[in-house]
């Protein structure tokens, strides 16, 4: 778990931001659901056998003998959510989030405890006009905050009937290579065959790699859903890859999947990813409708922005009286400035170059400094800290307009 600060906190506010504008544009409302939620909400909709729910969910049971679980991601919770307040009365329902998720992960690069997820839900409209809408608007966030160097996987999961053969297919296929298998996988085999296509085991990833591909499961209407999907990719002029052996890391997709991998820098794993769901709405009790969305990982879009433009902060000018005894009056020019609105540090403790060095430090674009002489002639003398050798470095002005004088010169100065 990652303590977040600085620079990192600017590019969380910005890529938040920007998302939300996006997705504003397409008809997302906000929606903020509790980070706990009873463990049945997780373990029904992502699957016990899903790695999320076997291994990293952060379950205990509370004071009134509940199963609880911090959320590990938020489709079930935002599914949850509209069927329990009634949202799905009026379809299509478009919600976005951005908050906490928490997966016992192994901890690495790009992999926390506890990270950050902005996502969407489009829920209550099924047809491939809008999964591909939904793909290309999560690519207009990438381009939103500055990421252009990505690719999109897909694949689709056919519907129930696709799904049942394909999953035959592959439990024969395994079942030649059982020994071989990861003792996980060997349970997988059982219980929840698709799972073994996103094992991290090196021998099982070799055995996957000759395993059937789903598209030649595909039922008819599954294959033509997922041709026009494409189609509609191309016209977009998305960059895409199909990728037969995307399945995801959670049972509760159906037709359409994708995933975000940056194509440049050190870091290359998912950024993001989605798919659609037939099945969810009505496994919470609502109508038998269907939904598709998908979630980025904040912090791993955090490490595509660089520094630079996050490293700035507010323009401040500091209020320094020269002795104590023009520390009340300093005082009050310093609330003065906030009152209207300006970002002033009050800096009191020290000698004079201590305190010046303190400013800089602080970086301060203006120091105001109020000594014996300003307080008795009703001036304040004014020192451009950032000025270079040949440009004004100081100079003193009328006590009265020292409001005005700072706003304009912070307004003039770059930050
Ligand atoms: P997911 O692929 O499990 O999908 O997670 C989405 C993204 O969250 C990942 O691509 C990754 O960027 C980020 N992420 C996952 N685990 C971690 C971690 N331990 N540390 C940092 N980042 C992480 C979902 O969660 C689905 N709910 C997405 C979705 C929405 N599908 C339909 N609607």
């Amino acid at each position: 778990m990652k303590d977040l600060y600085g620079a990192d906190c600017r590019k969380y506010e910005y890529i938040k931001v920007k998302a939300m504008s996006v997705c504003g544009r397409y008809g997302y409302s906000e929606i903020y659901t509790p980070m706990l939620e009873y463990s049945e909400v997780f373990q029904r909709s992502i699957g016990d056998e899903t790695d999320v729910v076997s291994k990293e969910m952060y379950t205990f049971v509370d004071r009134g003998h509940e199963s609880i679980t911090l959320r590990p991601e938020g489709t079930a919770g935002v599914i949850r959510a509209a069927v329990t307040e009634s949202l799905v009365q009026a379809l299509p329902v478009r919600l976005m989030y951005c908050g906490e998720m928490f997966r016992y992960d192994r901890p690495q690069k790009g992999r926390y405890r506890q990270f950050r997820q902005f996502g969407c839900e489009h829920i209550g409209e099924k047809s491939p006009y809008i999964d591909a809408m939904v793909i290309a608007m999560a690519s207009e966030i990438l381009n939103a905050i500055g990421v252009f160097d990505f690719t999109v996987l897909v694949n689709s999961l056919g519907d129930e009937e696709t799904l049942e053969a394909y999953t035959k297919a592959v439990v024969k296929y395994f079942s030649r290579h059982e020994k071989s298998l990861s003792p996980e996988s060997q349970v997988r085999l059982t219980k929840n065959p698709l799972r073994i296509l996103d094992s991290k085991d090196r021998h099982d990833i070799e055995i996957c790699s000759m395993a059937p591909i789903i598209s030649d499961y595909f039922t008819k209407e599954a294959r033509s859903y997922f041709g026009k999907v494409m189609e509609l990719l191309d016209a977009y002029g998305l960059r895409y890859e199909v990728d037969n052996f995307l399945v995801r890391g959670l049972d509760y997709y159906t037709h359409t999947a994708f995933e975000f991998k940056p194509t440049t820098g050190e870091f290359r794993e998912s950024i993001g990813g989605g798919g659609r769901y037939d099945k969810l709405v009505a496994m919470f009790g609502g109508p038998d409708i269907s939904g598709i969305g998908f979630a980025f990982g904040v912090e791993r879009l955090m490490m595509l922005l660089s520094n630079e433009h996050f490293d700035t902060t507010t323009k401040t000018v500091a209020v320094i009286p020269v002795s104590n005894s023009e520390n009340d009056y300093a005082f009050s020019l310093f609330r003065e400035l906030h009152s209207v609105g300006v970002a002033a540090e009050f800096i009191h403790s020290g000698n004079m170059s201590k305190k010046m060095k303190a400013a800089d430090k602080l970086g301060c674009e203006l120091a105001l400094i109020i000594g014996d002489e300003e307080r008795s002639s009703d001036t304040v003398s004014v020192k451009f800290m950032n000025a270079t050798e040949s440009a004004i470095k100081s100079r003193t002005i009328n006590a009265v307009s020292t409001v005005q004088f700072v706003k304009n010169a912070l307004g003039g100065h770059k930050s």
